[in-house]
């Protein structure tokens, strides 16, 4: 059993320390923000995570974990402190690190004993050196720490079980018993353990998240082709994974990434690249790529509608993805502004992520479930293919429509079949010989 402190308490602060709880390690988690930190205290989740609140619950009963907005409780026996904090995309496209430089200065001011203080924020390379620098001017006396690399890979919807059943642990540092020691907190999990040095560790971080979205992109540029040529992409997508070297995740066609990640990340290494005279060609077709998927939606429900002017739009999907109740950089908000921008008028629905709505939309009406949205719609579209959307009864939506034009951004559905039921469908990449 170590004792942990974690800085700032999100999605990936949340997950990592109460998973490392859970492991049997002593966890106290900082965060600035009062009203969580209070909440967190009455077992109340600021987000949506499947097993979390019940993980959460269950450590903090045990003892093993706790929640405060004072450096100086988390850091009082800590001999690990893991930095979580937001590194949100600044102006220029460049990761804004303000928070981790005030998380890094109030390590230094309240540390009491050698620390290892982690970076788990995803951060541009460089940081680690970065960061160590920052501790060093700021602490009140000399005092030794190392600083390591250990980017985290969770997916959110998928977190925990991601955190439990790691493809592999990522550890970078200049100090290879600091790494050891870090590595040592997840020797439970048996995953295999890769230790580099810290700048290979933060591009390990960004060149993943990257390539992800790259694969992405490729699968809606092939839909693109395929919608052109009448071939299907999902089939496609079975065809190519069947090969070792290409393998079959990430090939899922649709209305683009979102999230607070990819987004941010592929945004983040291509301004890096460029600051650094390098030319990041694929970086920025990925993006454009991506941007381009929401427009297409827009751009079917036109040639379907004529105008959009005055015409009643049914969202399904809020979330930038399913099992989660984050809307940053949901596909959802731009292809509903869009929308509104020629006249159309919003209805929405989503399990979860409505609480989050007002943050980034307006004169959305939303909805208690799917066939309200349909009532009177003259057309839907399929934005996050949460489960519940795979099984509706489409009989009942399409009465309840005013016309039953359907614009499936996931290919949660079979273009025939909705054919069969009488259905104006679009898929991406699929279904177009109306
Ligand atoms: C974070 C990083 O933003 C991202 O780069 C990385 O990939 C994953 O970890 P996330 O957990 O989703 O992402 O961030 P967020 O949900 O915004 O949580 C950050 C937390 O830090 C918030 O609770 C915020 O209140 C807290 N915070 C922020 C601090 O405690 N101190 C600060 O100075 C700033
Ligand atoms: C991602 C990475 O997967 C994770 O390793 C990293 O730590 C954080 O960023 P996350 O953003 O939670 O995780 O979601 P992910 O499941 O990767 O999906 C990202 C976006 O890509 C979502 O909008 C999703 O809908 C989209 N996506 C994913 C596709 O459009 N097609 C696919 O085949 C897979």
């Amino acid at each position: 059993m170590r004792k942990i402190c974690v800085v700032g308490v999100g999605y990936v602060g949340l997950v990592t320390g109460t998973c490392f709880a859970d492991l049997g390690h002593q966890v106290i988690c900082v965060d600035v923000d009062e009203t969580k930190i209070a909440r967190l205290r009455q077992g109340i989740m600021p987000i949506y995570e499947p097993g979390l609140e019940e993980m959460v619950r269950r450590n903090a009963q045990a003892n093993r974990l706790d929640f405060t907005t004072s450096y100086e409780e988390g850091l009082a026996e800590a001999e690990f402190a893991f930095i979580a904090v937001g590194t949100p995309q600044g102006s220029g496209g460049e990761a804004d690190l303000q928070y981790v430089r005030s998380a890094a200065e109030r390590i230094a001011q309240a540390m009491v004993q050698p620390l290892i203080i982690v970076n788990k924020s995803t951060v541009p390379i460089g940081t680690g050196d970065w960061v160590a620098d920052i501790v060093r001017r700021h602490q009140k006396q000399p005092m030794e720490f190392w600083v390591v690399s250990n980017p985290e890979f969770l997916r959110e919807g998928s977190a925990i079980s991601d955190f439990m059943y790691p493809d592999r642990i990522v550890l970078g540092s200049l100090d290879a018993e600091a790494a050891a020691q870090v590595a040592q907190l997840y020797l439970s999990l048996r995953a295999p353990i890769m230790i580099t040095d810290l700048r290979t560790a933060e591009m390990i971080k960004y060149a993943s998240n990257a390539f992800l979205a790259t694969r992405i992109s490729f699968i809606n540029e092939i839909s693109s082709i395929c919608e052109a040529l009448g071939a299907d992409v999902k089939e496609v997508a079975i065809g190519m994974g069947y090969d070792k070297r290409i393998g079959p995740h990430f090939l899922d066609a649709g209305i683009g990434y979102g999230g607070s990640c990819f987004p941010k990340d592929v945004q983040a290494l291509a301004h890096m690249a460029a600051v650094h005279g390098c030319h990041p060609q694929l970086l920025r077709a990925v993006m454009d790529i991506n941007r381009d998927q929401r427009r297409q939606v827009v751009h079917k429900l036109r040639e379907l509608l004529g105008t959009l002017d005055e015409k009643v739009i049914g969202i399904l999907g809020l979330a930038f993805k399913p099992n989660t109740d984050d809307m940053r950089e949901s596909p959802a908000i731009e292809v509903i502004h869009l929308l509104q921008s020629e006249g159309a008028i919003i209805r929405a629905y989503d399990p979860v992520a409505m609480v989050n709505a007002d943050i980034y939309l307006h004169d959305v009406t939303l909805c208690q479930d799917v066939y309200k949205v349909a009532e009177g719609a003259d057309a839907l579209v399929i934005i996050t293919d949460w489960n519940e959307f795979k099984h509706l009864s489409l009989s009942k939506i399409k009465e309840a429509m005013r016309r039953p034009i359907m614009v499936d951004g996931r290919n949660i559905y079979d273009p025939q079949v909705m054919r069969n039921l009488g259905f104006v469908y679009r898929g991406v990449g699929r279904g177009y010989s109306d």
